[in-house]
């Protein structure tokens, strides 16, 4: 029997595994990464590696690549050798973290496959980012059916490492916020219709004040409730609970709710948003890959320069002799997160004051800029000489993401199909163990566990 826990040890340094919150992200292998997604995502996924509350999985999205850029999957393969070479350099440990590869963890598809049987339409037509890119993206035909299903397969990807009970958390921009606020509304879904269930006593001939009770709360029943009616009734109750959300449907349901039970097949994710630091692009606006106003975490010291010598600056100073105002400045902004506090009084002061010119201002917060990402490039490129090394990592972690993916999948099979529950009927109570036919099989048909 385990003692009750003493919480000083569960803030210790061990934190028992089914105690620790699982973490998921992700992203789509679209090319090498830059100082943009460092500060957005890696840096905070590093930090939650490193605390030992959490147990993290950091994956590399490649069919999600594949909804938009179905058309052309030529760089697809080394996008993703990149983006892994960047996650490690920036510090994700394959020893702390499960760092894998969508495509070697087919399970997602399975899951997704499921998924999308519960999902209607209409909730995939209003995700905010759907239309957008319908609207915005040219070049690129996105009217199908895999584009459409993007949400869909980012829900399997994160509640395949979710249990029951144990906390489930996305870290994400604002911008993936929609994906997984729908992702908890298909999850209630696929709940109620695999795991919400009416007990068999409410059906009892003594509970039929009760059984009528019920059927007048659920406006869409007649009150002709007979035993005979049981799978229609049961039927009723989950659309019900289904329209109106479990837990509505318990309090409309008062003293009676004891008649229905409601397991948490799939756990229900949240998300994580972190405070992260304003780095805009060397434009001044949000830096991305579309606008080329970025510096990629494999930036050379030349480009680096050449790239920040070339930054927008305070509009208004047109002068040098003009005062500035380093707030409405990106170098500024960038300086904040690359320049020691007396870089930082000396640039902030000296363009107030018109002291320094916004050359060697850059020039200084370039030097900084090289300092801090040195580290990173030699780590980078410890990994580019050897891709195999990366693949190899890439491969491990699949693994281990499996021994959890294939976990899930067994009971999300099993509330859906019910498969192991039938065979054991099938077989009878005398022969719970295997009929050759069932040997060597796997998945909804594997054979029924014998219990021990
Ligand atoms: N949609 C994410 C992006 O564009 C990538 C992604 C796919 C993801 N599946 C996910 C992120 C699951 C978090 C969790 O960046
Ligand atoms: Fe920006 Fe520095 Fe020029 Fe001020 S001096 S406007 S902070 S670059």
């Amino acid at each position: 029997m385990p003692l009750p826990e003493d919480p000083r040890a569960t803030a210790a340094a061990s934190v028992p595994a089914s105690r620790k919150k699982r973490v998921l992200s992700g992203m789509r292998p679209t090319g090498r990464l830059h100082i943009g997604h460092y500060f957005g995502a890696l840096r905070n996924w590093v930090k939650l590696q490193n605390d030992p509350q959490y147990e993290c999985f950091f994956f590399i999205a490649d069919w999600h690549a594949l909804t938009s850029d179905y058309a052309d999957t030529s760089g697809t393969a080394q996008n993703a050798i990149e983006i892994t070479t960047d996650y490690l350099a920036s510090g994700l440990d394959p020893q702390k973290s499960t760092i894998f590869l969508q495509s070697l963890v087919p399970e997602h598809a399975e899951l997704y496959l499921l998924l999308s049987m519960v999902t209607p339409l209409s909730w995939l037509e209003r995700v905010p980012t759907y239309k957008e890119a319908l609207e915005n993206v040219k070049g690129k035909d996105l009217r199908t059916y895999g584009f459409l299903g993007y949400p869909v397969l980012q829900t399997s990807d994160i509640v395949m490492y979710g249990e029951p009970s144990q906390e489930l958390l996305v870290p994400v921009g604002e911008d993936q916020k929609s994906h997984v606020e729908l992702s908890r509304e298909i999850v209630r879904r696929f709940n109620v219709f695999y795991g919400f269930e009416t007990k068999d006593e409410l059906f009892q001939s003594h509970n039929e004040a009760a059984l009528r009770r019920i059927v007048a709360r659920v406006s869409s029943l007649s009150d002709d409730a007979h035993e005979e009616f049981a799978p229609v009734f049961r039927q009723s109750f989950k659309n019900f609970s289904d329209e109106i959300g479990f837990v509505n449907f318990q309090k409309k349901m008062g003293d009676d709710a004891r008649f229905f039970s409601y397991a948490e097949r799939l756990r229900e994710p949240e998300v994580m948003l972190t405070e992260t630091p304003r780095i805009p692009g060397t434009d001044g606006r949000k830096m991305s890959k579309s606008y080329n106003n970025f510096i990629l975490l494999s930036e050379s010291d030349d480009s680096i320069d050449a790239k920040t010598k070339a930054m927008v600056t305070d509009p208004a100073r047109k002068r040098r002799t003009d005062p500035g105002n380093p707030d409405v400045c990106p170098v500024y902004d960038w300086h904040k997160l690359f320049s020691p506090p007396d870089i930082l009084t000396w640039s902030a002061q000296g363009c107030r004051t018109a002291a320094i010119g916004c050359i060697e201002c850059k020039k200084a917060m370039s030097d900084n800029l090289i300092r801090w990402i040195a580290p990173i490039r030699e780590r980078r490129r410890d990994y580019e000489k050897n891709p195999g090394r990366v693949l190899e990592l890439l491969d491990e972690g699949s693994k281990r993401a499996q021994n959890v993916s294939r976990e899930t999948m067994s009971r999300v099979r099993e509330a859906v199909f019910g498969w192991q529950k039938k065979r054991t009927e099938v077989a009878g109570p005398a022969s719970e163990s295997s009929t050759p036919r069932a040997e060597g099989l796997k998945g909804p048909g594997a054979r029924p566990r014998v219990r021990t």
